[in-house]
């Protein structure tokens, strides 16, 4: 499926990939100053935003074939740099383990390499037939978004919660249903990390409510030459909390690509 994007700047690629349920516009920090240099590519994945969504199960292989045909469109064969938060660090690393000559560098923000546990997977199920049965995203902003920043941002931030709160819930039951089903699915990873072999730069939030401070440490450790930012007052989403913060440690990595 072709997905919609915003393409934005000079220079060579850096693919930005979303996060659940949100969109490209997350990334709004990194477009601006990133876009200064770089030709920044934010897709939004199926089911997300101006994509569309289809009936059925989004896995994430299916998501990451979506942007490879979404980059073939534009005629980008050479590798590009590909960065993801959370969902959209699945899509990566399903990029880099199915298509590794597509892929320049990675950046894995608030990820993890990890399948879900049967647990999780059956709470992905309870959640998509809520979401289904109401007709609403109501029930995954509950969930998730008391659960998405640091206590700084939900203090010092009020305005970002609201927007993000805004945002989840223009994600229509179907996208959101069709997505936890894919996500509970999704394969582990942790075995492939030894073998990624393009640069890498693991970006977590030392306040991250859904992705264990350790368990970012340990993805790093485990991939050759990797680097890691733990990024201070800021939870599941750093990028967003923290731009100026991160985007300094994107830019240091990217500049030093060869
Ligand atoms: C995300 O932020 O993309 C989600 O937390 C991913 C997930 O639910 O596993």
């Amino acid at each position: 499926m072709l997905l919609y994007y915003v393409d934005h700047g000079p220079g060579r690629v850096v693919v930005l990939l979303h996060g659940f349920p949100l969109d490209g516009s997350m990334w709004e920090y990194q477009r601006e100053t990133l876009g200064t240099m770089y030709r920044v590519i934010i897709p939004d994945l199926r089911g997300h935003g101006g994509s569309d969504t289809p009936a059925g199960v989004y896995s994430v292989d299916t998501m990451a074939d979506d942007v490879v045909q979404t980059l073939n469109s534009l005629r980008l064969k050479e590798p590009v740099v590909v960065g993801g938060l959370s969902m959209g660090g699945y899509v990566a690393l399903s990029l880099v383990a199915r298509y590794p000559e597509r892929v320049r560098a990675l950046l894995l923000m608030n990820t993890r390499a990890g399948a879900d546990t049967p647990q999780t997977a059956q709470v992905r199920e309870e959640l998509a037939q809520q979401v289904e049965r109401l007709n609403s995203a109501a029930p995954v902003v509950e969930a998730m978004l008391p659960k998405l920043v640091a206590p700084f941002t939900r203090t010092n931030n009020a305005t970002v919660v609201a927007r993000l709160g805004e945002q989840m819930a223009k994600t229509t039951p179907r996208g959101i249903a069709g997505t936890l089903r894919g996500m509970a699915i999704r394969p582990d990873r942790t075995a492939f990390l030894p073998k990624i072999n393009v640069p890498t730069l693991v970006i977590a939030g030392a306040d991250d409510a859904l992705i264990p401070i350790d368990e970012s440490r340990a993805m790093a450790n485990a991939i050759p030459g990797a680097q890691l930012v733990e990024v201070p007052e800021a939870g599941h989403l750093a990028p967003l909390e923290q731009p100026a913060f991160t985007n300094v440690h994107i830019l240091r990595f990217l500049s030093g690509l060869p």
